[in-house]
């Protein structure tokens, strides 16, 4: 009796490790964008990277994909708000790619995914964002690396996803989400 409900618990987990496969693929096959590759970490990295805004550190062993694309931009682009710092000293790393300054995070900015960041084509430009049943314009002044990470100019975080926009707090204040909320949310974006 005992081998038997044993049996019926594998299937059971075999069953439900198909349905994650295979709803994995499908989720890769449904974006436009594929990774282009990846990175492992292989040895222990030097120093611990900024925890701030909950930023996430490489670990090693770890497989993180890297893109050098975006989903396609449309009048509602579909993305998620991240919050980010853009200060000397913040988890944000170097100083932004657009000016190479690093700027307060009481303005309304932003930095983009690797694709939708287009080579600085977006430098400067505003981007509206609408969250929250709210919308606000902030300005696009950095990438968020989706090529590269886990190193110290990326100062030691993982590559960005390929659907970020990478926030600084002024943002989150302005969408009006309370600051407990911070951190993650799922948004869309246009052009301004
Ligand atoms: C961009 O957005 C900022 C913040 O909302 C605003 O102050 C600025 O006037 C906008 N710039 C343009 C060119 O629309």
């Amino acid at each position: 009796m005992r081998k038997l409900k044993n049996c019926a618990t594998s299937f059971q987990t075999i069953f439900f490790l198909l349905i994650l496969v295979g709803s994995l693929w499908l989720s890769i096959e449904a974006s436009s964008c594929r990774p282009n590759g990846g990175i492992r970490v292989k040895r222990p990295l030097p120093r611990k990277c900024n925890t701030d805004d909950d930023s996430e550190c490489c670990k090693k062993g770890k497989f993180y994909p890297t893109f050098k694309c975006s989903p396609p931009v449309s009048k509602h682009t579909k993305a998620v708000l991240t919050l980010n710092s853009f200060e000397k000293g913040g988890d944000g790393g170097g100083p932004s790619e657009c000016d190479n300054m690093f700027h307060t995070d009481n303005t309304l900015i932003v930095a983009l995914s690797t694709g939708w960041f287009n080579n600085r084509k977006r430098c400067h430009h505003n981007i509206t964002i609408f969250g929250n049943g709210r919308r606000v314009n902030a300005m696009v002044v950095d990438e968020c690396d989706s090529r590269r990470g886990c190193d110290a100019e990326h100062d030691f975080q993982p590559p960005c996803p390929n659907n970020v926009v990478d926030a600084s707090k002024a943002v989150w204040k302005a969408l009006g989400i309370p600051k407990s909320d911070w951190g993650e949310l799922d948004i869309h974006w246009s052009d301004a």
